[in-house]
């Protein structure tokens, strides 16, 4: 497969709108409009519950993983798989019907376990000790898309470019949040 056709295969699978969809199917509000507005597992879960909620977050792991899965498949190489993730990501960011999307950490985490499971791990595991301490999914999202380059330099150097540049991306997607952290006004579960 051409390199341009799995980046673009990938960047449709990331527009799936999963959070819209389930809350759809299962007789819930669009999480677009309510809550924080975002369509992805922490909004669902404010506005959902935990069973959409938790439905979400494997959906939007899912088509992340299954994008890197397909550039895996064809042989495409570390880098590319890499380009993949980013090209999944700007779809969830961005998807091709309404450009309103979500963002964009579980949809990176499921892309993070297929490239390399030990960054996962790690973001993993920074994500809920900061959310432990914090219970603010918000902060654990942007520490963790802040870090991850530095994992990424540490356990698998050859994508640093990819997983830097989607780190950035997530961090300005998060800009209302960090405008409500400052403020105090931030939503704490
Ligand atoms: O993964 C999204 C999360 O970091 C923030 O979501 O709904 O609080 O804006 P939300």
């Amino acid at each position: 497969m051409p390199d341009y056709l799995l980046l673009f295969c990938a960047y449709l699978m990331g527009s799936i709108p999963s959070a819209v969809l389930i809350c759809r199917a299962m007789g819930l509000d669009d999480p677009r409009s309510k809550g924080s507005g975002n369509p992805g597992a922490t909004n669902v879960l404010r506005t959902g519950g935990p069973q959409a909620a938790g439905l979400t977050l494997l959906a939007d792991l899912g088509k992340g993983a299954a994008a890197v899965l397909l550039a895996i498949n064809t042989g495409a190489s570390a880098l590319l798989q890499g380009w993949v993730m980013l090209a999944a990501v700007c779809g969830h960011l961005f998807p091709f019907f309404s450009l309103r999307g979500g963002k964009g950490v579980a949809t990176t985490l499921g892309c993070s376990l297929l490239l390399s499971w030990p960054l996962a791990l790690c973001q993993l595991l920074l994500w809920g000790l900061i959310f432990l301490f914090g219970r603010i999914s918000s902060l654990a999202s942007i520490a963790t898309a802040a870090v991850t380059p530095l994992f990424c330099y540490l356990l698998t150097p050859a994508l640093l470019w990819p997983f830097t540049i989607t780190s950035l991306l997530l961090i300005l997607r998060h800009s209302s949040n960090i405008r409500k952290l400052i403020s105090g006004r931030e939503h704490r579960f």
